[in-house]
Order: C-alpha cells, then sequence, then structure tokens
C-alpha cells in the first residue's frame, strides 16, 4: 500500500493515518477552539488535557448539545469497550473523557461492553475469553473513578433482556445494503458482525426510550468508531429519538512506533498493558520507539523529534500532570536537553506511581461493577 494510503473502519486501522484527510473522509466536523471555549465555559474548570493537547480533534454536533445543556436540556454520556483482552493505557482516553464530563457536569454514564462482537470479530477468541476480558475491563473502567450512583453498565450477553426491544426496532431500519457499504464486510463475514451495529445503537436510544421523552446524547469515541455512528444518526429521527451528538479522538501510537496501538498478531510489546507487572512496564518502556537520534552528540546537537515518538505520546495523552510539565518536556526533547533515556526514567516514575494507585481502585470497583449492569428493559415494548 502506497504511503499516503490508509483504512479505518471499525474492524480495521491500516496503514500511516492522515487524521485531517480522514475527517474530511468521514465528513465531520473539527474540534475549533470556540466549542472547547464553550465547553470550558460550560464546565466552569480547566479543560483536560486529551482536549487541550488535540488528542481529541474532531465532532459531530457538539454546539447544539452544549447549547442545550446551557439552556437546561441535560445529556448523557456513551462510550464502550470490545474486550478482545486486557486493557492497554490508550484504551483510556475515550473514558477519561467521560469521567472528566461526569464529574463537571454531573451526568450519567453509560458504558456497553460488547462480548458477543468481539467474538464475531476475532477467529481466535473463545467466547469464555470475550465474556472474561469483559468483566476485566469493566473493573478496569470503572476504577478511574465513575460515581456509582450515575455509571450503567450494558455488557450485551448479559444485558441483551435490556437491549433487545429497541434493538428489534433499530435492526428493521438498518438496511443491508448500508452495513455493507459502511463496514466494507467480505461476503465470508458472520451474520453476527452484520446485525452487531444494531446493538452499538441501541445505548444511543436507551435513556430517551426509558424516560418517556428525548435526551441528548454525547459519544467520546475513537475516530474509528464513527462508522456505526454514522448508522445511528441515520435512523434516530425516523425512530423519533434525538441524534447523537460525537466526539472523536485520535488513536494513539504503539511503543514500537505503529499507526495505531494495535494489540493484534504479536503486538503485545506494543503497548502497556494495565495488567502488566511494573518489570514488564519498564521493559517496555525501555524499548519503546523515540525520536531520539543515532548517537548522543547528534541529539545534543539537533534535538529529537517528539511528533514520531511514542513515550512523549505517553506523557500527551495521559501522564504529564499539567500543560505546562508537558510543553517543558516537548522543549527539552526538541532541544536536545533531554535524552531519550532519561525521559524514560522520569515517564516510568508516573507510570508506576498510576498503576500502584489504579490497583486500589480496581479491588472497590468489583464491589459495584455487577450492580451497574443492567438486566431488564425499562418497559416491555
Ligand atoms: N465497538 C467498540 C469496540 O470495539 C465498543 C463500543 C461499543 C463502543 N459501544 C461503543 C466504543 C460506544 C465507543 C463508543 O471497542
Amino acid at each position: 500500500m502506497p504511503d499516503e494510503e490508509f483504512v479505518v473502519t471499525p474492524y480495521e486501522v491500516k496503514g500511516r493515518v492522515d487524521y485531517d484527510r480522514l475527517r474530511e473522509q468521514f465528513g465531520t466536523q473539527a474540534l475549533t477552539p470556540d466549542l472547547l471555549a464553550k465547553l470550558h465555559h460550560i464546565a466552569g474548570a480547566d479543560l483536560p488535557p486529551l482536549l487541550t493537547r488535540g488528542i481529541y480533534y474532531s465532532h459531530r454536533d457538539l454546539g447544539p448539545l452544549l447549547d442545550g445543556f446551557a439552556h437546561g436540556k441535560p445529556f448523557f454520556v456513551y462510550s464502550g469497550r470490545g474486550p478482545s483482552g486486557p486493557l492497554h493505557t490508550s484504551h483510556l482516553v475515550q473514558f477519561d473523557l467521560c469521567l472528566w464530563l461526569q464529574r463537571r457536569l454531573g451526568v450519567p454514564m453509560y458504558i456497553q461492553i460488547t462480548d458477543d462482537e468481539k467474538y464475531w470479530a476475532r477467529a481466535g477468541l473463545s467466547r469464555e475469553q470475550t465474556a472474561h476480558w469483559g468483566l476485566e475491563n469493566l473493573y478496569d473502567i470503572l476504577a478511574l473513578g465513575f460515581d456509582p450512583k450515575r455509571t450503567h453498565v450494558f455488557f450485551d450477553s448479559r444485558s441483551i433482556a435490556a437491549l433487545y426491544p429497541l434493538a428489534i426496532r433499530v435492526a428493521r431500519k438498518i438496511p443491508y445494503s448500508t452495513v455493507k457499504a459502511v463496514f466494507g464486510f467480505e461476503p465470508s463475514a458472520n451474520i453476527g458482525l452484520v446485525f452487531f451495529t444494531a446493538l452499538q445503537t441501541v445505548p444511543a436510544f436507551w435513556p430517551s426510550w426509558a424516560e418517556g421523552r428525548s435526551v441528548p446524547c454525547l459519544i467520546p469515541c475513537g475516530i474509528d468508531q464513527d462508522p456505526h455512528f454514522r448508522v445511528t444518526r441515520d435512523i434516530a429521527e425516523g425512530l423519533g429519538y434525538p441524534k447523537p451528538a460525537l466526539l472523536h479522538s485520535r488513536m494513539v501510537p504503539g511503543l514500537l512506533g505503529e499507526a495505531a496501538m494495535s494489540t493484534s498478531a504479536n503486538a503485545a510489546d506494543n503497548a502497556l498493558f494495565l495488567n502488566d507487572p511494573p518489570a514488564t512496564v519498564e521493559r517496555k518502556v525501555r524499548h519503546a520507539f523515540t525520536g531520539g537520534r543515532a548517537t548522543v552528540e547528534e541529539q545534543r546537537r539537533i534535538g529529537a523529534v517528539p511528533e514520531i515518538c511514542s513515550v512523549w505520546a505517553l506523557w500527551r495523552t495521559r501522564f504529564a500532570e499539567s500543560d505546562a510539565q508537558f510543553e517543558e518536556v516537548t522543549r527539552q526533547c526538541r532541544s536536545g536537553e533531554l535524552l531519550c533515556g532519561d525521559c524514560k526514567s522520569q515517564l516510568l516514575e508516573r507510570v508506576h506511581a498510576f498503576y500502584a494507585q489504579h490497583a486500589i481502585a480496581r479491588e472497590k470497583a468489583k464491589t459495584w461493577a455487577e450492580s451497574a449492569i443492567v438486566t431488564e428493559a425499562p418497559k416491555p415494548l
């Protein structure tokens, strides 16, 4: 595939992604400083690094959603995870933003765990595995600090009675030709995946269905998930529900320097998994691809290149405490003051501290995870 070509769908990320071109291909809107200022105003607090550092960069209809909120129309947040294995740090990008929104705006959060989808999408995974990882991933997500009173989980295989009455209606609105065009399935694709997009749509409408009134929805997600929600938005009005608004992030590069932090193939070293022991974390960071030069002398002279560095990406997305710290690391990297080994040591301190704190929060999350899983439909039909 030539350098400038890339493919992004929910089931495949290939090539070096040009995010601006992808946004144009998908027909989404750019996340502008004006919109961020509006969110800042509504939240009454500084925006989180994920928004100020350009990780989230695209959206659909965020403006009207925020205006609605400002005029007394609250929304809820919806995001999800396909449990194919342990979570890695870049999977937290979407949930970190959800958490910030829940804390600042007091909004309810709905999390979908798609253990069915991953079983259908990955030939090598057993049902036991996707169900197992579903629960493990859920503990990690809840451990970020979600409020038990305002957080609800659709664990597909266990929540199907709650989802199905609405899925029946949704599925009737989606022609096969749309699914084929949007996801590009091969003739050999199993029919589970053909149906699945209906289930990913359901949580976006569920609170409106349950409450019998229109409740706006905001979905923070990787831009690779946009195709599902184009389908959702196309059918929303026909079913009498509001179109969900979306906030799209870039995909964070892997430690070995690939386009996405992929967990497929033999890429275990390409990501920091939340269940990696400290020694493994240490080894992976030490081997991570950087934007450094061939020799110390050269790096001191002309500086390194943060934009291609996987360690810089970790600072950027999660581990820099403040914008000031992030800018300082970036400046020192570019000027050649900071060598890669020292940068990695500094990062590792932050990573180890996060893992230690996360392990404690995770045990606490286990005590209420089961009770957050929705198992019943709000009404018979
Ligand atoms: N399909 C997503 C995945 O493979 C999981 C998912 C379900 C999701 N609902 C979502 C992701 C809503 C983002 C937003 O990981």
